[in-house]
């Protein structure tokens, strides 16, 4: 019989805790802090749709219902630049960005005004409900920043605590191990559970090599995610920019 092995929940910890001091670390040249930021289009283009509406839409719709208090908050803002654009599109919006590391001296000069305006805060990803303690959104985003989390899944369960009920997060290059074959079971168990999710791949044409998804969901009546992954006895170490990012493996676990 084959031999079970566990990944300490130490270990677990651990690397989480490595993530974020890592990230804390980086310096990286400017150009490839910020890959979106030149306009609110960018959000249309590499965050996945809700519902058949794209991120900027349903901000819109939430304004024309009669919010004028609309909290976003970007997790891996970068320099921040997404969230100030959007306090400057939407005067209805509070933007707040977290960043493992303070980029703002890197923003354009042009932004420098605009940016003293977010709500920016230090943090690693993997304590995000303590540094966001007690506050709720109505939309959360990451662009271009779980492909770096340790423990994407534990980052992705707590964000959803954060989501105001109805509120709904929009993310892309997450990295959990789905064959196409399983999407459909995996949405319909979180819709069991009264969750809407939509799962699709950044980049169709390479299915096969990557587990990478972006993934759109909305916080409804479960106020928690459950996920259907085991962590696997297994880190894996990834090159980005020159950067060693550990990540923690997982094995889905679908009925
Ligand atoms: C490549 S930048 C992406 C910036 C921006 N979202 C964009 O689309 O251009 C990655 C961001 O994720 C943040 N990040 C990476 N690992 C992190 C961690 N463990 N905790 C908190 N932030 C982290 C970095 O500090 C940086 O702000």
């Amino acid at each position: 019989m084959e031999k079970r092995r566990f990944i300490n929940p130490s270990l677990i910890r651990k690397i989480r805790n490595e993530s974020d001091q890592r990230a804390y670390e980086w310096t990286f040249p400017a150009k490839h802090i910020n890959t979106t930021g030149k306009n609110l289009d960018d959000y249309k283009r590499v965050l996945p749709k809700f519902g058949g509406r794209n991120f900027v839409e349903h901000i819109e719709a939430k304004i024309a219902s009669g919010s004028s208090n609309v909290r976003v908050l970007d997790l891996g803002c970068g320099q921040g630049v997404c969230s100030a654009m959007l306090m400057r599109d939407f005067p209805q919006v509070k933007s707040s960005g977290m960043s493992a590391r303070d980029f703002r001296p890197l923003l354009p000069e042009n932004l420098s005004e605009l940016i003293k305006r977010v709500d920016y805060r230090i943090g690693g990803a993997h304590r995000l409900n303590e540094v966001f303690a007690g506050e709720r959104f109505d939309f959360i985003t990451a662009l271009y920043s779980f492909e770096y989390f340790a423990d994407p899944l534990a980052v992705l369960k707590k964000a959803y605590r954060m989501l105001k009920p109805e509120g709904i997060m929009f993310i892309n290059n997450l990295h959990i191990p789905l064959k196409l074959k399983e999407k459909p079971l995996l949405e319909e168990l979180w819709k069991k559970q009264g969750i809407n999710v939509y799962i699709d791949w950044p980049y169709p044409e390479h299915i096969a090599e990557r587990d990478s998804v972006n993934i759109s969901i909305m916080r409804d009546n479960s106020p928690r995610l459950p996920l259907p992954f085991k962590y696997n006895p297994r880190v894996n170490y990834v090159e980005s920019f020159g950067h060693k990012i550990p990540r923690l493996s997982y094995r889905l676990t679908l009925p």
